[in-house]
Order: structure tokens, then sequence, then C-alpha cells
């Protein structure tokens, strides 16, 4: 088998990518080792970047997304035992943010795939790709490749593949993780809800008017069957207790442990190979980057590619990486802020007072809370 463009997974970068090639008549095969029921179940973030959503609606899958979305204009943050406001888009030019489940946009862009009925074979493991030659390897046989796109994830075998040598790895764990729940009630605060508190952080979250989406800081080592709902509700209780407010509880409808970790590739692409989204890069999830990284990679990559195959050279192609890295580091920087500023992080109350200073400023200078919102909306152009 041959085609254009071969992509390897089915999260949000592969299916983004696919999609935008799809627009601009160049052909291409994703690949998944994992079942659609999975793909379409799997829970994970849920704030979209204006910039996401205007990329999601110019590929023309965006009719539900416009629909059920929820426009955001600014989240909170609680410390101390108080909430303070942070007006996002009267701070960052207008621009806002919208909750949507990154399952659903993941629902959304493979409906549009299979009715566009173009190759999306899951359950297709892939055992090696060849970065060189632009052959995928995988149980049904070979697929050749004028390009690869690695679309696999962290744990993916795309960036396995390259070289010994070739690729430079930044990396930084955390003492910490987050238990997540998904809960059948409605939420109790209009927008979202960053807290810092002396037990850790929590974040309140949702995902419609029916349905939230929680969090409290854990121990990285933790599994869901260490936290009951009567615990999770007990902290998230605790620290996001305000006088006057009330946490509404529901049945508990998921439950899982999020890693925490920021890791960066140098650089994104080998020969053939070109590395897009969580394969090439993580950040933790404090500040909700993950999602949209992903799909500004694939943005970067399928402008280079209609270039390349349209006659106008290979000079975005070659810049792919240094495009990508730019604004990857951007965003490592933006969630490591967050992530520092909000969690405990040991018993260090030197540490405690450099937060709460911070988390003052960050919410009485109009100058320290416009930083936080152009980062948290998403920045246009790159710093
Ligand atoms: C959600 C996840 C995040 O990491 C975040 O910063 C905000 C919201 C969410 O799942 O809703």
């Amino acid at each position: 088998m041959r085609t254009q463009v071969g992509i390897v997974g089915a999260g949000p970068a592969g299916l983004t990518l696919a999609r935008l090639l799809e627009r601009t008549g160049i052909e291409s095969v994703v690949l998944e080792d994992r079942t659609r029921d999975y793909a379409e179940q799997r829970i994970r973030a849920g704030v979209l970047e204006q910039g996401t959503v205007e990329l999601l609606r110019d590929a023309g899958v965006a009719e539900r997304l416009d629909r059920e979305g929820i426009v955001h204009g600014g989240i909170h943050l609680q410390f101390d035992g108080e909430r303070h406001h942070v007006p996002l888009s009267q701070l960052a030019g207008g621009r806002s943010i919208v909750i949507y489940g990154q399952t659903e946009v993941v629902k959304d862009l493979i409906a549009a795939r299979l009715e566009s009925a173009l190759p999306l074979l899951f359950e297709t493991a892939v055992e090696s790709v060849d970065p060189e030659r632009g052959v995928i390897r995988h149980a049904g046989g070979e697929l050749e490749c004028d390009v690869i796109a690695g679309c696999d994830g962290f744990h993916g075998v795309c960036r396995g593949s390259v070289p010994d040598g070739v690729l430079q790895i930044f990396e930084r764990e955390y003492p910490f993780g987050w238990l997540g729940i998904l809960a059948e009630v409605a939420p109790s605060s209009d927008e979202l809800v960053y807290a810092h508190h002396e037990r850790g952080f929590a974040l309140l979250s949702l995902r419609s008017p029916e349905r939230s989406r929680y969090y409290v800081q854990c121990d990285p080592a933790d599994v869901a069957e260490d936290w009951p709902d009567n615990r999770v509700w007990d902290e998230l209780r605790a620290r996001t207790a305000l006088d006057g407010w009330t946490l509404e509880e529901g049945p508990v409808l998921e439950k899982g442990v999020t890693p925490m970790r920021s890791f960066v590739t140098e650089p994104m692409q080998h020969g053939r190979l070109f590395l897009v989204g969580d394969a090439a890069h993580i950040v933790p999830p404090t500040g909700a980057k993950g999602l949209n990284l992903a799909v500004a990679d694939a943005r970067t990559l399928a402008e280079a590619l209609v270039e390349w195959y349209g006659g106008g050279g290979r000079d975005h192609l070659d810049a792919y990486s240094e495009t990508c890295l730019r604004r990857v580091w951007r965003a490592e920087q933006f969630s490591y802020w967050m992530t520092s500023m909000l969690h405990r992080t040991g018993d260090d109350p030197f540490e405690q007072r450099l937060q709460l200073s911070q988390l003052r400023y960050v919410t009485s200078s109009e100058a320290a809370a416009t930083s936080l919102a152009e980062n948290y909306v998403g920045l246009t152009t790159m710093a």
C-alpha cells in the first residue's frame, strides 16, 4: 500500500491533520492501534482556545461544538479562603475559551472522516516506522509514505524509531498527580476555579450544564481505588470552601489519575518523520494546553505540506520543528508556572509564601493578570 501522508494515531493530532489534508486534496491513511470505542470514550481535557475552535470551524467539524460548547470569558483563582475573578476576555483583546471535551472533538473528527469514506484503520498496531524510507510496518503489512506523521502520543512507537543521538530530551517530573472525576451534577461555579490550598490544589471544571469535571492534587503513585467517592468529595469541599457557597455533589461517573510531566523533544522531525502533539511534547495539565498544542502542530504541518505538494518548496516543511518548538516552549513555561504557583510542593513555608505572593500579584495587578490571560486564551503571536 502507498499513500502521501501516513498518520500514526487517531487522537486529536492525527485526526485534525487528516481532516486538514482532506480539505486540500492531500491523501492520507490513519492507523490506530486501539478500538474506535476506546478513542471515543477516553476522558481527557476540555478547554479549547479560541484559535483551536476557529481551526475546527474552518475544517468543517464544529457544528456540534458551536451548539454544545460553553463559552467562558474568565476563570477564578482561589487562595487564602478567597476567590478572585480573572476576566480573561477583557484582558486578552476579547478572546475567550470554549468548554468542550476532547473526547467530543475526537468523536466529531472520526465521524467526519468516516463520512468522507477515507481510510481510518482501528485496531491496527504499528510495529515500527522507518523515518528515512517513509515506511510504516503494521500488523497487516507495510504502508509506503512520502511523509509519516507520528501522532501516537507519549508512549507511541514513532519517537522511539528515531536513531539514538538525534533527539535531545528535556524533562521534568512533578511529585504529585491529579485525581479527576466526572460527576453527574450541575457545575457549582459559573466559571473554572483553580484553588490553591494547604491540603493541595483543586480544580472545578465542567463538561455541560449537567456534568461537572473536578480534580484534586494527589500522590503520583495513587490509583483510583485509593480515592473512594467520599474521600474525593471531602477533599474537594475542604480545598474549595468559601463562605456562602456550596459545592453540589452527584453520582461519580468516572474516576482516574492524571500523571504530571513536562517533556520536550528537539527536533520534532527526522527524515520523513514528523512528530505531532504528545509524541513530541507533554505539558502538566494546569493551564489546559495539551490539546491546543497538538492541534496547532497539526495545522503547522498541514500548511507546510500544502505548500510542498503545491510546488511551493520545502522551506516551511524544513522549519516545522522550529516553528512548533517556539509555541511549545511558551506553553511549557506557562504550564510549569501555573503548576508551580498552585500546587502544594512540600512542607517548605518559604515556597508557600512565594506562591501566595504570586497569586496576590496576578489577582491585583492588571499587568500580571494580562500576562496570565493572554497565555491562557492562547498567544496569537509567538514571543
Ligand atoms: C480541565 C483540564 C485542565 O487541565 C484544566 O487546566 C482546566 C480544565 C478539564 O478537564 O475540564
